[in-house]
């Protein structure tokens, strides 16, 4: 991805997402879960940097901005909720394709609310140079979530996500934070 412009890069994760999720779907039984494990890193690091990073910016500069991103964050904790519940039943519980139904429905319903109710007015209220500045950031995270597998890591289900996805968004944060540098 080669975007510069935060919206830009926020609403190609959203795609990459949708991708993630198609793949965990179509995944043959051997690889659901290091598929399942690509979508809980991108989900968990995407919406990490959009708290740290543009839904306080939104909450600011955007009119009614507490009301507009206080109901993105009640979509946010719908989505991370389900996905933390989906994520500690594991890919061989019997629900898990239905919850994974519903954590798709969750989450495409928040990118939907978002692209329409706080990216578009953010764009509007925003420089060129505060959005660059703002996907610097995101893109620190970036690296915590490859969307390609990297070869011979994907046998090592054991190794991926220690501490769970609760643990790479406080990675995530301490990452974007200092990028921003704050504390
Ligand atoms: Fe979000
Ligand atoms: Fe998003």
């Amino acid at each position: 991805m080669g975007e510069h412009d935060v919206i830009d890069l926020l609403v190609a994760q959203h795609g990459q997402i949708r991708d993630l999720f198609d793949e965990v779907e179509q995944a043959p039984p051997d690889k659901v879960a290091a598929a399942f494990e690509r979508l809980t890193r991108m989900l968990s690091v995407h919406e990490t940097a959009e708290e740290e990073i543009v839904h306080p910016y939104a909450r600011r500069k955007l009119d009614n901005g507490p009301g507009v991103v206080s109901d993105r964050l009640a979509e946010e904790n719908e989505a991370k909720r389900l996905l933390l519940d989906l994520h500690k039943a594991g890919v061989d519980d019997p629900r898990f394709w239905d919850r994974l139904g519903e954590l798709r429905a969750a989450v495409s319903r928040h990118a939907r609310g978002e692209e329409r109710y706080e990216f578009a007015r953010l764009r509007a209220r925003t420089t060129t140079v505060e959005r660059r500045a703002m996907a610097a950031a995101v893109r620190t995270a970036e690296a915590l979530a490859p969307v390609r597998p990297h070869p011979g890591t994907e046998s090592a289900t054991g190794n991926m996500l220690k501490g769970g996805p609760l643990a790479l968004m406080d990675q995530a944060r301490d990452m974007i934070r200092k990028a921003l540098g704050r504390r």
